[in-house]
């Protein structure tokens, strides 16, 4: 894994929506893996503004997102696929039949991961997937476990994760406790992969993300057997 020391969390989405450019040039069809969550805002802010400079451009760009919470519909404001909408979508010109995030409203949860699965391989496989990581190391909803997970697949989110996630809800019972993820094997299989990490409460994961042992307690410590990782982290999340 190869790690790039932010000053700071304007420094990582500025340098991460750098990458995301140069993936676009180097190949304007790409399929990206994509994240939610506070980590990549930021990106997408600036990718935003660079589409109105016209700096970018998504218009043959594929679009697959890590997760989605299971029971709420896109246009519920906490779902994934709204956030997607909200902070990148409909600001820039990619094509809405492009764009996929697991749907949430699916309660068969077969059908809902058969599905989603068939659409990465449909795409060819993920030329970029852009990751945050969880307080306990999660990647997308893969949560701490006793084995990786390789498809997509239904998780029961874990007390740490409701309560980092509560922040963007009015009132804790409010947070969805189960989601419809991509698996640690889908996300293995990107062929590039881009962490971002910033803070001092993301300080232990990333740590041991970097240097501990290979765990599914630790689902992002699966990273270390990629060869194409690189991870934005911030002084805080350094513990700096
Ligand atoms: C959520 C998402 C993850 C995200 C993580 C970290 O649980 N499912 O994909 O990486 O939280 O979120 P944040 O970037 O807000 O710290």
């Amino acid at each position: 894994m190869q790690l790039c020391r932010c000053r700071n969390y304007e420094e990582i989405s500025q340098r991460a929506a750098e990458l995301l450019t140069a993936q676009l040039t180097w190949k304007k069809d790409s399929t990206l893996g994509l994240a939610t969550g506070g980590s990549p805002v930021g990106l997408y802010r600036k990718l935003r503004e660079r589409f109105a400079e016209g700096l970018v451009d998504f218009s043959e760009v594929k679009t697959v997102n890590l997760d989605e919470y299971r029971g709420l519909a896109p246009e519920n404001p906490q779902s994934y696929r709204y956030f997607m909408e909200e902070n990148l979508f409909r600001h820039v010109n990619i094509h809405p039949e492009n764009t996929y995030v697991p749907n949430g409203l699916e309660k068969d949860t077969e059908t809902a991961c058969r599905n989603y699965d068939a659409v990465i391989q449909r795409l060819g496989g993920i030329d970029l997937q852009l990751l945050g990581i969880g307080r306990n190391g999660h990647i997308g909803f893969n949560e701490p476990s006793d084995h990786f997970s390789s498809g997509t697949h239904c998780v029961k989110l874990s007390e740490n994760t409701i309560e980092a996630n509560q922040r963007f809800f009015e009132r804790r019972e409010e947070v969805p406790t189960e989601a419809y993820t991509m698996g640690c094997g889908a996300i293995l299989r990107a062929r590039r992969i881009l962490l971002l990490a910033s803070g001092r409460d993301k300080a232990e994961a990333v740590h041991a993300m970097l240097y501990g042992t290979i765990t599914p307690q630790l689902p992002a410590s699966i990273l270390q057997l990629h060869e194409n990782v690189l991870v934005l982290a911030d002084e805080e999340a350094l513990g700096q």
